[in-house]
């Protein structure tokens, strides 16, 4: 790899303990991946951030990359971790699992990292830029930023994610080339529209593909119908990239002649829920895979005002951002009347299997996530059918 003499001083250690364990990182992926170089990024968004998925190993590495001087070098946001900060008890968390997730955010924030928790970082405080490169951890967002934004990230892991945080560069290969973002399939898709159908078709044609790159014909997602339909395609395959006729800022340039065309309608919707569903019952009902947008809190709340609460031991958990939640705050009392509506968290990276067994969602990636993160059995349906349950 070629490395700047600013680089190579990095790497070398001139720079600091941390700063050079970040670059050793960056240049063996680098290394292995066939880049030629660094590039310089505007962003970073870091996954990593639950006490449940990282364990005591995580927080070392944590301490020590504090303790080393660690600090990000670009804006830096990180994703849900596995509480909300404040709300934690009505979580059914225990007080040592909080004590250890309030220490993990308050070692980011000590590296300069914006704590702000959040799996839609490009709804608020991280929103790049058509190009831009960016370093992201975290699946769905990564995909969205990648597609509908248009700016360019392979799929990082969290320590990879840190590291380039940290120097304010990544490793120049993958998704950061232009020959790398080509369609590999044409999806012709007949959907219904709702944000339900556009995550069964994420899950349909992520299954399919695995890491293919789809150019998606038939459908024009708005916002919530992307970020969910990313989710899925990212859990159920690992797409990281897709285009959408007349809608995806690249989807105009590519040359399509002789690429296999797969249609995906009624049929393979049906076998996708079908994938997803393995109970009838419920214990807890989690909206917000990805985090609830301003829109989808609204229009839940259109949905539940005026209703009463169901008296039924059924829990439900709306799971948005902090700044999500600020912004509406009439439609989150019309919300809180049913459950709490959590910030910082969701329902695949908290613990919930501490409290129950089976769990209703209308996201195909918590679908996809729910059985094998957290020992559950899940009620996968459309949010209007999720609802009924309690209201
Ligand atoms: Fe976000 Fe958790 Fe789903 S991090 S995409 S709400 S699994």
């Amino acid at each position: 790899m070629l490395l700047t003499r600013d680089e190579q001083a990095a790497l070398d250690g001139e720079k600091g303990v941390s700063t050079q364990k970040a670059m050793e990182l960056l240049v063996a992926l680098g290394k292995v991946y066939g880049a030629e170089g660094l590039v310089d990024i505007t962003s970073a968004h870091l996954s990593g951030a639950s006490y449940k998925t990282i364990g005591d190993g995580g927080l070392k590495y944590l301490e020590d990359m504090v303790a080393g001087g660690a600090k990000v070098s670009v804006r830096s946001t990180l994703n849900p971790v596995g509480m909300d900060r404040e709300r934690w008890r009505e979580m059914h968390i225990d007080p040592h699992f909080a004590e250890k997730q309030l220490r993990v955010i308050e070692l980011y924030g000590a590296m300069g990292v914006m704590t702000s928790c959040s799996c839609t970082p490009y709804l608020n405080d991280n929103v790049p830029g058509f190009g831009d490169h960016i370093a992201w951890a975290e699946s769905s967002a990564l995909s969205f930023a990648n597609s509908y934004i248009g700016a360019r990230t392979n799929r990082e892991g969290g320590p990879g994610a840190l590291a380039a945080a940290i120097l304010g560069k990544t490793a120049n290969y993958g998704l950061h080339l232009d020959e790398n973002r080509k369609p590999t399939v044409i999806i012709d898709a007949d959907i219904d529209g709702s944000m339900f159908s556009y995550s069964l078709l994420g899950q349909a044609v992520g299954t399919r593909i695995g890491n293919g790159i789809p150019y998606y014909r038939g459908i024009s997602p708005a916002l919530e119908d992307a970020k969910s339909m990313a989710a899925a395609m990212a859990a159920a395959g690992s797409v990281a990239l897709f285009h959408v006729e007349g809608v995806t800022p690249e989807a105009g340039g590519f040359d399509l002649d002789g690429l296999e065309v797969i249609h995906i309608g009624e049929r393979e919707l049906k076998a996708a829920h079908e994938q997803l569903n393995s109970t009838d019952d419920v214990q807890l009902i989690a909206l917000g895979c990805p985090h609830l947008s301003e829109k989808e809190v609204k229009d839940i709340a259109a949905l539940l005002k005026g209703k009463t609460r169901i008296d039924n031991d059924v829990e439900i958990w709306f799971c948005t951002s902090a700044a999500v939640r600020d912004r509406c705050p009439e439609e989150v009392r019309i919300l809180e009347g049913f459950g709490p509506v959590l910030a910082d968290t969701c329902m695949v990276v908290s613990p919930i299997e501490g409290f129950c067994q089976c769990t209703g969602t209308n996201s195909a990636k918590a679908g996809n996530y729910l059985p094998t993160l957290c020992s559950q059995k899940v009620m996968c349906r459309d949010l209007s059918e999720l609802l009924k349950v309690i209201a």
